[in-house]
C-alpha cells in the first residue's frame, strides 16, 4: 500500500505539471468562456481541455478507478472504488481576467478517505503535494503550519459563492463578524490555494460557507498534513464526496475563529 500510495502520488504530480503547462499556454489567450449557472460561474475552453487530459491519463493508467471532475457528469458513480477527485482549473474567474491565481487540483480517495493530494498553482510553479501520514511538501520542502497563538494576530483568507446574490447563506455576517476583529483576510480566488497557503503557514486561518469536494479534497489532506485544523464550519469532520462549508487554521486559533464564525 505504501508503494502504491508514491507511485499514485508521483504520478498526480507529473500529470499536474503537464496540464499546468497547457495552462500556461492558455494563459492571456484568446478562449471561448461561457457562463455556468451564475452570472460569474465561469467555465472556460480550457476548464474543459485540462479535464480531458487528466481524464485520459487516469483512465489510460488506471483503468479501473473512478473519476469525479468538477466539469464531467456523474451518472453511475461509486464513491467505494479508489476515486480521483478532479479540479482542472480551480479559480476559473481569475484565469478568464488574466489574474496568474489558479490552480489544478488532484486527490486521490481510497474507501471515501483522502490519501493523496497535489495541487499545482501554475503560475507560482509551486506544486504542494501531500499523502496520507507522509507530511506535506511545496516543491520538496516540508510544509509547517503557522504557530501564531491569537485569532488577533492573524492573517485570513475566504472566498464566496457564486449564486451569493441569490443565496447569500449568511455569507455576508460571517465576513462582518470577521471583520470586526480588524485583522487582514484574503481573497485568493481558489480555494485550493488558500488550503495550501494555510498548509505553508502563509495564512492562519481560512473559512468558506459552501464548497465542493474538488475544491477541497486535496488541500483537505495538505492542511492536515501540514498539522493544521480542518472541518466543515459546524466542526463536524469533512467528507470526502459531500459538498460543504470549510473551515480550516493552525490548531492554535482554530477555536476561536469557529466561535467567532457562530452567528448570535
Ligand atoms: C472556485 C474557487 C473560489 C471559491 C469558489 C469556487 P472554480 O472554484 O475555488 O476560490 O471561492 O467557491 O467555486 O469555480 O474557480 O473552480
Ligand atoms: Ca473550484
Ligand atoms: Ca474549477
Amino acid at each position: 500500500m505504501l508503494n502504491d500510495l508514491q507511485n499514485f502520488a508521483t504520478f498526480a504530480a507529473q500529470i499536474a505539471l503537464e496540464a499546468g503547462s497547457i495552462l500556461k499556454k492558455g494563459f492571456g489567450s484568446e478562449f471561448l468562456i461561457s457562463s455556468k449557472d451564475g452570472r460569474h460561474d465561469l467555465v472556460t475552453e480550457y476548464d474543459q481541455k485540462v479535464e480531458a487530459f487528466l481524464k485520459d491519463k487516469i483512465k489510460i493508467f488506471y483503468p479501473d478507478h473512478e473519476i469525479l471532475a468538477e466539469e464531467s457528469p456523474r451518472d453511475k458513480f461509486s464513491t467505494d472504488h479508489p476515486c480521483w477527485i478532479i479540479d482542472p482549473l480551480d479559480g476559473t474567474v481569475n484565469f478568464a481576467h488574466q489574474i496568474p491565481v489558479f490552480s489544478i487540483s488532484i486527490a486521490l480517495a481510497i474507501k471515501k478517505e483522502i490519501v493523496v493530494g497535489v495541487v499545482y498553482h501554475v503560475m507560482q510553479d509551486e506544486l504542494f503535494t501531500a499523502q496520507k501520514g507522509k507530511g506535506a511538501y511545496a516543491n520538496g520542502k516540508l510544509l509547517k503550519i503557522s504557530s501564531t497563538p491569537y485569532l488577533k494576530d492573524s492573517i485570513l483568507a475566504t472566498g464566496f459563492p457564486y449564486d451569493l446574490i441569490f443565496n447569500p447563506n449568511h455569507c455576508i455576517e460571517h465576513f462582518i463578524e470577521i471583520l470586526k476583529i480588524g485583522v487582514p483576510i484574503r481573497r485568493m480566488g481558489s480555494a485550493a490555494i488558500d488550503l495550501c497557503y494555510i498548509a505553508a503557514g502563509r495564512f492562519d486561518g481560512f473559512w468558506e460557507i459552501s464548497l465542493k469536494p474538488w475544491d477541497f479534497a486535496a488541500g483537505l489532506l495538505i492542511v492536515e498534513e501540514s498539522g493544521g485544523k480542518i472541518s466543515k464550519m459546524d466542526g463536524s469532520p469533512l467528507k470526502a464526496f459531500e459538498a460543504s462549508s470549510v473551515l480550516a487554521s493552525n490548531p492554535h486559533i482554530y477555536s476561536s475563529l469557529f466561535k467567532q464564525l457562530q452567528l448570535k
